[in-house]
């Protein structure tokens, strides 16, 4: 199994640039198989749940192929309109956005099959926003053998009310109404920027979709999505997981080919706690020079603070003067993380949906497990900062949503490298000391 390991304490300086936004990848990649005429998707962030969703549209029929490592061409008229296409697979079990097929072929063909969707463990993910705007749009939906299905005669728009702001079921539930006729409202809709990447994606096919990136969808259903080229946005995350490197390395770190706007909430608690943003038109720099202040961070949907960058930001109030609260509003398992950072000499107590965090000066090299992608990120910065040597196992969830995550730290200068056995683990530390 590979690991990480890790020599901490580089201050991590230079260039990196961002890759596709993982999470409007995979609503694209899903999106693309609704038209039967050819589409080519630019700025794919070679990662694994990028992967697994090709070969699940692929499993299904439809022709992909890629023309470079990052542009994918899709075409999903080879697909049997008339054939059970059921999504389904080890790894598609793995991944949570598998349920994006569930929309994209019940607009498209008036039936889905796909498997229950699995992701990160960081509390318990319903999917009942899901299935209640399709059945709102006419769909007959069940559940049985770990496989949901949907089956409609005619999908008529509807006005549909989110009770819980979603990110997967606004974007689930936009795709199905594209098709449907008539006019679909979605109220209470997430605003993340991959909302608004999968809705341009799909107004570049002819869909009518107007408020995406407000909490007010309108869709008028049209008859068909025809071809188009389209590039994926940058990734939030990803850019926001270096700035948080720099912040906790004490490091100088331009982020290139980002969109500032999308990375407000977090440039503007490095700001606070003591650390220098300077924004570009597709740039931004991360310099920490001194120790950095604590303050106090609550996960909200965006615009707010992202909950894909809380354990990264712990990790970066680890390590600040002080006491700093961290409450996560929208999973309620996502401090798995503070036991492994616990063993490098974290002083974090969780209470609830709280963590409370007494800075301390550093961290002690350890060895610890990556308990899902963003928390694994996390520890790998914990890693960069501490003391002495880290290792990081389970980097699988991290490798979901990170390309060459490893390589781009290097080329930053931090120590690093991506190891199965322990002989590797020697070897690396005789050669960096
Ligand atoms: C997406 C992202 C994930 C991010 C999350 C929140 C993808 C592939 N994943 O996940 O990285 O952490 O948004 O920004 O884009 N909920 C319900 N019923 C539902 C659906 C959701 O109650 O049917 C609740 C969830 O339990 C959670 C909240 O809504 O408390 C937000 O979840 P949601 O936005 O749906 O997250 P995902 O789309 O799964």
């Amino acid at each position: 199994m590979e690991q990480y390991v890790i020599k901490g304490g580089n201050p991590l300086v230079g260039e990196v640039s961002i890759a596709g936004a993982k999470n409007a990848a995979l609503g694209i990649l899903a999106a693309a198989v609704m038209t039967d005429e050819e589409v080519v998707i630019e700025n794919v962030p070679n990662v694994r749940d990028t992967r697994v969703l090709l070969q699940a549209i692929q499993g299904i029929g439809a022709r992909v192929k890629y023309i470079d490592e990052h542009t994918v061409r899709i075409c999903g008229g080879t697909i049997n309109p008339h054939a059970d296409n059921c999504v389904d697979g080890e790894y598609v079990r793995r991944i949570r956005a598998s349920y994006y097929l569930l929309g994209a072929l019940l607009g498209k063909y008036r039936r889905s099959t796909v498997a229950l969707p699995g992701g990160c463990n960081i509390g318990s993910r319903p999917i009942d926003l899901h299935i209640k705007g399709f059945r709102a749009l006419g769909a007959d939906v069940d559940i049985h053998s770990s496989m949901i299905h949907a089956e409609a005669q005619q999908l008529v728009g509807s006005h549909i009310y989110m009770d819980v702001v979603s990110v997967g079921a606004t974007i689930n539930v936009m795709m199905a109404a594209v098709l449907a006729q008539g006019k679909t409202t979605i109220e209470n809709a997430a605003k993340e920027p991959h909302i608004v990447d999968v809705a341009n994606f799909l107004n570049s096919m002819g869909a009518n979709i107007k408020g995406a990136g407000t909490d007010v969808i309108r869709i008028r259903g049209v008859e068909k999505l025809k071809g188009t080229e389209y590039s994926i946005i940058p990734d939030q995350i990803e850019a926001g997981t270096f700035m948080a490197a720099a912040a906790a390395t004490k490091g100088d770190i331009t982020i290139r080919n980002v969109i500032p706007k999308h990375l407000e909430a977090i440039s503007s608690k490095l700001k606070e706690i003591g650390a220098i943003v300077i924004e570009y038109d597709d740039a931004v720099r991360v310099v920490s020079n001194q120790r950095l202040r604590s303050t106090n961070i609550k996960t909200l949907p965006y615009p707010g603070f992202p909950t894909d960058m809380q354990p990264q930001m712990a990790v970066v109030l680890a390590l600040c003067e002080g006491t700093s609260i961290i409450t996560e509003s929208i999973f309620e398992n996502r401090f798995k993380y503070v036991d492994e950072l616990f063993c490098m000499g974290g002083k974090i107590k969780v209470e609830g949906n709280t963590a409370i965090i007494d800075g301390i000066e550093k961290f002690t090299g350890g060895n610890v497990v990556a308990p899902d992608l963003r928390a694994g990120a996390a520890l790998v910065i914990a890693g960069l900062a501490a003391d002495g040597f880290t290792v990081v196992e389970d980097i699988k969830y991290i490798q979901r949503g990170y390309e060459a995550f490893d390589e781009k730290l290097r080329a930053l200068g931090g120590k690093i490298a991506t190891v199965e056995t322990d002989k590797e683990i020697q070897k690396f530390k005789l050669k960096v000391g």
